[in-house]
């Protein structure tokens, strides 16, 4: 068998661990060909790929990025968004004159729903679900995840020592447009006293309570995590105007994507990309392989796609940061 792997959408720390995941399994253990494209759904576009043997996936596991490279290339992109109607079918040309058998898809939501698009064209997929928002749907979780919130986490213990010395409030936007999963765990994990996530908005009077009941208890500052979808510079402005608290902003930005993958984000791209190779082997497309009740398993792409994972309002998370005192503004 041919296989072709490609990654799409932001890049994430783990996407070189599962490339070397797959690639290996392939080669080791089912004497498969396999072929890395370049840039995403682009590569496909342009036919851009390269060969994968054992030389040129070894030192990955720990190496940040991708060295295939991506894109935000939506080849089912509407007419009226700069789509054409002709990408699908010039992927579908790439595929079978690339004598490929199956086209492994490491990406998020986006990069999934374009998977099963593929599929029902008729070209074989296996998706691979990898985002630091940890906000795809069907898996407990995706690699990345778990570096960015210890990078996230880092960025708030450090936030701690000049907020207090300053007697400042310090709000902290992380990454997370809808889905607030990094707010949640590095809010919780770095000792936020507010945390507010996209999914369940805010009250701007419950926040500024519970900033000045701090000021009572003789805690003149506080750390206020807030997901990106939320608007950090906004929050500030009517969190010092509420208060009359000076209030400064950080937002964290890219440095969550970036470099060196966790222990556990490497363990379980490896998982994932071996999964993957074996559902090819067997025969069993058109799937997204996952993290279930800690058990690599998969799903079909088509429970997946359009979805999205958000964080549910009665998370555990969120139960017990209540119960110790933690505001999350409503
Ligand atoms: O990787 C996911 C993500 O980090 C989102 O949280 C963020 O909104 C988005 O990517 C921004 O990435 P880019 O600027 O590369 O589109």
């Amino acid at each position: 068998m041919k296989i072709g792997i490609l990654s799409s959408g932001g890049d994430c720390p783990g996407i070189n661990a599962t490339i070397r995941g797959v690639g290996k399994t392939a080669l080791t253990n089912f004497g498969m060909e396999v072929i890395g494209i370049r840039d995403g759904f682009q590569g496909l576009l342009n036919k851009d790929c390269l060969p994968l043997d054992e030389e040129s996936l070894s030192g990955l596991l720990s190496l940040g990025g991708t060295i295939l490279g991506t894109s935000r290339e939506k080849p089912f992109k509407k007419l009226l968004d700069g789509g054409t109607e002709e990408k699908p079918q010039i992927i579908f040309d790439a595929y079978h004159e690339l004598g490929l058998d199956c086209l492994v898809c490491i990406g998020g939501n986006g990069t999934q729903k374009t998977a099963y698009k593929l599929s029902k064209l008729g070209i074989n997929t296996v998706g691979i679900p990898k985002t630091i928002d940890n906000d795809v749907w069907g898996t407990d979780c995706s690699f990345g995840f778990d570096t960015a919130v210890a990078i996230a986490t880092e960025a708030i213990d450090r936030l701690h020592s000049t907020a207090s010395s300053h007697k400042r409030v310090m709000v902290i936007e992380l990454m997370g447009h809808k889905a607030g999963w990094i707010t949640l765990y590095s809010g919780m994990a770095g000792g936020a006293d507010v945390i507010l996530l996209p999914e369940l908005g805010f009250d701007i009077n419950r926040v500024n309570e519970a900033i000045l009941e701090r000021v009572k208890k003789g805690k003149p500052y506080s750390i206020v995590a807030v997901g990106e979808g939320l608007n950090a510079k906004h929050l500030s402005q009517l969190i010092e105007e509420g208060t009359g608290i000076e209030t400064r902003e950080t937002i964290l930005g890219y440095v969550q994507r970036g470099g060196s993958p966790s222990a556990f984000d490497r363990n379980l791209a490896t998982l994932l990309g071996g999964h993957a190779t074996e559902l090819i082997a067997k025969g069993k497309f058109n799937r997204m392989v996952c993290l279930k009740d800690n058990k690599i398993s998969s799903l079909p792409l088509s429970e997946v796609s359009g979805k999205l994972k958000l964080v549910p309002p009665d998370h555990d998370l969120i139960i017990q940061g209540k119960r110790i005192g933690i505001s999350f503004g409503n």
